[in-house]
């Protein structure tokens, strides 16, 4: 074996190619050379021979029984094995990273970490899925230290064997962190020995679906109560959990929110809201030390349970609503010379941090919690938009990339029309995979962790559906979080992926997931993009001034004035900076200036459906004509469909006629249920 392997090195150059396309590996390694025709092909039962150092030994060996292989000894003389044996320096190994050297009579593994044999492992059980294999010499390392996948289990919850066999597919991809969204209104699903009240009636509710539950009176229900909807982890659950996920190289992150998204704890416990009424209040009471009493007891059996050395503790979208007009809220400000709830939310969250550091642990949390003094450990999740990767930099934290428009896996991938309902958004596979994150940290590479997928799971309620927003978009995550490099950004001769290639191997995984049971999305029969969005529109109007009779939203003027005559129209979402939105009490009113009088036959325009955000269909399209913008006639109306589908994203308004005009007005007034009012283009022709 040994023999060969010194050959095959001898010629590396002889079949030296890029050969990665057609092994299908996914994540990619960074370096695959063909070293001679036909390799050997291990199978589970190939003899794993580990000579290694005991203490690496001991750790890889449940890797590699976790990943099906058997471990056999340290027999060096077998042949068809695979050899796992430290690295040298000549293979220039990486942290993490390993060599995987495969010839026609075994494979040899060389890494310097028990990390490294994991993940040369995991490629070698990939390797397997092919029907047959070229020699081989492989090179790789991760990229970024964090590659996350987030779980909702809070709105809708899953068993802990279906987790552990999310870990399972998730490790296959080299993803090493599962953060678990253990907390939120909709449910508490963490046994805390010393509130039982979280798991008696927290983590219950009347009714099954979110949906109905949110539309209904939020309340929540003794888990004894007939036909209560919820479930909760115990302690020893999670242990294990927690276990099982290390032996596959995953870390599980707990989340606790706090101070907002917490209507479940105050109802339950409602002391510990300003008010001390349940179902009145989402925030806890920052004034109130017996807030902090709770909370630091609740995160001491947390960090009990879990070994991870960050702590979540959200942050997100904390409404303060109570605290303004609390004594103790108003009291703690003053004490502390915080100047409005902004601040008292930094004083909570510092305090927070400081409790973890205190316990050697670090505090992460949604962006959110950038304030000026967090400790100088804790670490930023950015999921609202870019902009706040400048200001955690500004804060010199160290971040995990999860933005929405990118990594929120509850958002659509094909078509709305094509889908069960889900939140809204559009995030397909290749917007996953287009997210570059090297050149914001060219310049910090340390302070980029990782990146992140998040599945909220409002619209998601059975396993299934989990499954099917998670693959294959995690394969996007995981090759992104593995690829991505920001200390070689300034090397980059050529883009550093090919969404191509990536979607034929993703393909592959796919079609295996499936064959396996996984409820993977038929990536083969994706729709894609709106086809209006891919091409401009030509019409008469284009270019033409548009005056606002009533303004857009400053929080949606995709391209400001000129959006609506640009011949652009907008994609899957109303979110993508093409379409426009409307709250002023009329909602769309705008005139067109063409610019001298001319035949008008045809007015029209789109509208975006999104009832999940309030994005819904205008009453219908008003269209008058004026040839001096003064004197205005009504020449027609269409209304909208008053019972659209929630998977229906777009209709089509439109008059058509004959008029002469210079001036085109159209008004699209909101429908009996309100919500914002969106359009990318006025075709006139
Ligand atoms: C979030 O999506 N509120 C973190
Ligand atoms: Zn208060």
């Amino acid at each position: 074996m040994k023999r060969t392997l010194l050959l095959t090195l001898a010629f590396p150059a002889l079949l030296s190619a890029a050969a990665g396309d057609d092994l299908g590996l996914l994540p990619e390694p960074k370096r695959v050379v063909r070293t001679a025709a036909v390799g050997f092909r291990p199978t589970t039962a190939t003899p794993l021979v580990l000579q290694l150092p005991d203490d690496v030994a001991a750790a890889v060996r449940p890797a590699a029984r976790a990943l099906g292989f058997s471990v056999s000894g340290t027999d060096a003389a077998a042949g068809g094995a695979v050899m796992l044996r430290p690295s040298a320096p000549a293979d220039s190994l990486r942290p993490h990273g390993y060599r995987l050297r495969l010839d026609a009579e075994g494979a040899v593994i060389a890494a310097s970490d028990a990390e490294g044999f994991r993940y040369g492992l995991t490629t070698l059980r990939q390797l397997m899925d092919s029907d047959s294999l070229p020699a081989l010499d492989i090179h790789d390392y991760p990229g970024l230290e964090w590659r996350g996948v987030m779980l909702d289990v809070s709105r809708h919850f899953s068993s802990v064997d279906f987790v552990r066999r999310q870990v399972d597919l998730l490790a296959r991809y080299k993803i090493n962190r599962l953060h678990l969204h253990l907390t939120d209104g909709a449910g508490w699903r963490m046994e805390v020995k010393r509130y039982p009240r979280l798991t008696q009636f927290a983590a219950w509710r009347p009714q099954a679906k979110w949906k109905d539950w949110w539309n209904a009176d939020r309340h929540y229900a003794e888990h004894d109560a007939p036909g209560a909807y919820g479930g909760y982890y115990t302690q020893d659950e999670l242990r294990d959990l927690v276990a099982y996920a290390a032996e596959r190289g995953v870390t599980v992150v707990p989340e606790i929110e706090m101070p907002g998204h917490s209507e479940e704890v105050l109802a339950a416990y409602p002391e510990l809201s300003c008010t001390h009424e349940p179902y009145k209040q989402a925030d806890f009471c920052p004034g109130n030390e017996e807030t902090f009493r709770f909370l630091e007891n609740v995160l001491t059996e947390v960090m009990d349970v879990f070994p991870s050395p960050y702590i979540h503790i959200g942050g997100d979208e904390a409404a303060k609503a109570s605290w303004p007009s609390c004594p103790l809220c108003q009291q703690r400000m003053k004490e502390e010379g915080l100047a409005d709830v902004e601040q008292l939310q930094g004083y909570f969250v510092r305090r927070i941090g400081r409790f973890l550091e205190s316990h050697g642990r670090h505090l992460i949390g949604w962006d959110e919690i950038l304030s000026d003094s967090l400790p100088r450990q804790a670490a930023v999740m950015v999921w609202r938009d870019t902009a706040y990767v400048k200001r955690a930099l500004a804060q010199g934290k160290r971040m995990v990339l999860a933005p929405a428009a990118y990594f929120y896996l509850d958002y659509y991938q094909d078509a709305p029309h094509t889908q069960p309902e889900a939140i809204g958004g559009y995030v397909p596979l290749e917007k996953v995979y287009s997210f570059d994150a090297e050149p914001m940290f060219a310049d910090c590479p340390d302070k980029l962790m990782g990146i992140q997928g998040n599945l909220w799971r409002e619209y998601i309620p059975t396993d299934a559906d989990v499954e099917r927003m998670l693959y294959p978009r995690v394969l996007a995550v995981a090759e992104q979080g593995w690829t991505t490099e920001p200390a070689r950004y300034r090397q980059r001769t050529a883009p550093r992926k090919d969404y191509a290639d990536f979607r034929r191997r993703a393909l592959r995984h796919v079609e295996a997931l499936r064959t396996e049971g996984v409820q993977a999305f038929d990536l083969g029969r994706e729709t894609g993009r709106r086809p209006e969005s891919q091409t401009p529109v030509d019409h008469m109007g284009v270019g033409c001034a548009v005056t606002y009779n009533a303004p857009f939203s400053p929080y949606y003027p995709a391209a400001g004035a000129a959006t609506l005559t640009d011949g652009r129209r907008g994609d899957w979402t109303y979110g993508d900076g093409a379409w426009q939105g409307f709250i002023s009490r009329e909602r769309l009113d705008v005139t067109v200036d063409l610019g001298r009088v001319r035949t008008v036959k045809e007015v029209s325009a789109d509208f975006f459906n999104a009832p999940g955000a309030e994005v819904l269909f205008p009453v219908g399209m008003e269209v008058e004509l004026s040839v001096d913008g003064r004197e205005f006639t009504a020449v027609g109306r269409d209304d909208a469909p008053a019972d659209a589908p929630a998977t229906q994203p777009v209709c089509t308004l439109a008059w058509r006629g004959e008029g002469r005009a210079r001036y085109v007005r159209v008004k699209a007034p909101a429908g009996p249920s309100g919500g914002w009012v969106f359009t990318d283009e006025i075709v006139i022709r």
